[in-house]
């Protein structure tokens, strides 16, 4: 069989009256009317209440919130182990065609049936906006199942090149031995999908702690798994405070692989913790993570002055810059800067409206919780005390939600802390460089972070474009040319970055399924 043509889901508009946006605001409204909800552990297909709750809060009115969760125990993760385990042989010798089917199946699910729901989850839960919430629940998700089924037939397509007469090389692309532990963040419902699908696509079973302030959405996704007919125990669904159900995962000895994705923080002391636990594994576990960044537009004083400014709002203040691909950091040239630059991003910046997501006039949502907010406004007193310059923002509400006013800091000193560390936030730094320093500008780029995911470069002089590319040539593993650095569409732009943005295993590509298989050559004389 052959996997049939896959084209990137189409996005819907939400326009007033159009009947996509009257289908969104009743969803949301039917949510709101049903909250909050019980979120069980599932473990073989069955809920398990463990009766260890935990909640998770809706940012934009923290007094409420969307669920209440069972958080999984001891009892509940080791019987999820074992379940994976036991769930293996029969998943991993499903014809492919059929493991491709139920995938496809969700894919639709996703964008038909599931779609305003699993959008109006994002809203409340994740704080998105509703063209936000479309781009991630609905249209990537989609393209991630999609696309995926695509580059798994494309992988198990790839034999040797050579044969011998009398005999037959091939090459057999198996499941990992063992299980597969996916550790999702909060701002993508897509990723949790994502992290979840690849390795499960290629006939791995999986264990999926999802991010506590995701775990609605994630919920969701599990069911629409779930009723695609994925069988029990192939997803083990096992919500949970991080530290304990981690550290019971990575210390089994059928522990295959982690894939992350979550802050360098994490990821680092995960990828320690497993060192010290090597000798305890079957298989040397694969590491598959995609973490922070510190992302930037690089401008020159060619660079289209309406686009430059444009695309620098959207990539720093879109879901209140919690994206990690987010723009935090801009070099632009001084002339382009006196000449409109300044003017426009600040009038531009002074349009966008803070409030709830639900209310579709507000562009900025609140941040996801109450350690985010203290970190990001604590960010914005170190840069003023650092003698940068608030040009706009700087104020912030925690009130009644996380609210934090789109905030644009000029500093004179480009390694100043906002100009180095991750804040995810709506919070962006401006260094304005003299023209004829320009050539000079990339290596400041490339030695003032130690993260390399995304960056965008924007000129009308390919020289200067060319010139740029070729000495960031390790500072992202995304790069755009006079387009903002967020926004990777699956099929289109792998996704991930090294040094501590990840290991660069490409969400969204074929390369990723090589990670979660252990290829065995046969060789057979006839
Ligand atoms: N893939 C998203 C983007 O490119 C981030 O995770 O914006």
């Amino acid at each position: 069989f052959k996997v049939p043509e896959i084209t990137n889901e189409p996005m819907r508009s939400y326009a007033p009256g159009s009947p996509e946006r009257k289908a969104l605001e009743q969803a949301i409204a039917q949510l709101e009317q049903e909250l909050p909800f019980e979120v069980p552990c599932i473990v073989n297909g069955k809920p398990v209440k463990t009766g260890k709750l935990a909640k998770q809060p809706i940012p934009s009115d923290h007094a409420k919130h969307l669920c209440t969760y069972h958080e999984a125990d001891q009892a509940t993760v080791a019987s999820a182990i074992e379940g994976a385990l036991a769930a293996k042989a029969d998943w991993e010798s499903m014809p492919w065609s059929d493991r491709a089917a139920i995938f496809l199946k969700a894919a639709d699910l996703v964008s038909g049936k599931y779609r305003y729901k699993l959008i109006a989850a994002t809203m409340l839960g994740q704080g998105k906006n509703a063209w936000q919430a479309e781009i991630d629940a609905a249209a990537e998700l989609t393209d991630f199942l999609r696309f995926g089924v695509k580059y798994v037939e494309e992988l198990y397509s790839i034999q040797p090149p050579r044969n011998t007469p009398g005999s037959w090389n091939r090459t057999e692309y198996r499941a990992l031995e063992g299980f597969v532990f996916a550790v999702s963040p909060f701002n993508f419902t897509a990723i949790g999908g994502n992290l979840v699908g690849t390795p499960a696509l290629v006939g791995n079973t999986v264990v999926w702690k999802p991010s506590p302030a995701a775990t609605y959405s994630n919920y969701i996704v599990y069911k629409i798994f779930e009723e695609a007919g994925v069988p029990p125990g192939v997803i083990q669904f096992i919500p949970g405070p991080p530290a304990e159900v981690v550290a019971q995962v990575i210390a089994h000895p059928s522990f295959a692989a982690l894939h992350f994705t979550g802050s360098t923080f994490v990821f680092k002391k995960l990828w320690k913790d497993i060192a010290t636990n090597v000798d305890v594994y079957k298989s040397y576990p694969r590491l598959v993570g995609e973490t922070g960044g510190k992302n930037f537009h690089l401008i020159h004083q060619s660079a289209e002055l309406k686009n430059a400014v444009m695309q620098t709002v959207r990539g720093a203040f879109e879901y209140q810059g919690q994206k990690c691909s987010a723009l935090s950091r801009v070099y632009v040239a001084s002339s382009l800067w006196k000449n409109g630059f300044k003017d426009q991003l600040l009038t531009e910046v002074a349009k966008l409206k803070v409030g709830p997501p639900q209310e579709f006039t507000n562009f900025i949502g609140p941040v996801i919780g109450k350690p985010a907010f203290d970190k990001i406004t604590s960010y914005i007193t170190k840069a003023k005390d650092a003698g940068g310059e608030v040009l706009i923002g700087g104020s912030a509400d925690g009130s009644k939600g996380y609210f934090i006013q789109p905030t644009v800091i000029l500093t004179k000193d480009p390694k100043s802390v906002t100009m180095v560390d991750e804040i995810f936030g709506p919070v962006l730094t401006v260094y304005v460089y003299e023209d004829a320093d320009f050539e000079k500008i990339p290596e400041l780029v490339d030695s003032t972070t130690g993260y390399a995911l995304t960056g965008s470069i924007f000129s009308q002089d390919r020289k200067a474009l060319l010139f740029a590319t070729n000495k960031l040539r390790n500072a992202a593993g995304n790069v755009y040319y006079n387009e903002k650095c967020t926004g990777a569409v699956v099929g289109q732009q792998p996704f991930g970055g090294a040094r501590a943005s990840g290991t660069n295993d490409k969400a969204g590509s074929m390369s990723i399924f090589y990670r979660f298989v252990s290829a065995r050559s046969i060789k057979e004389n006839f």
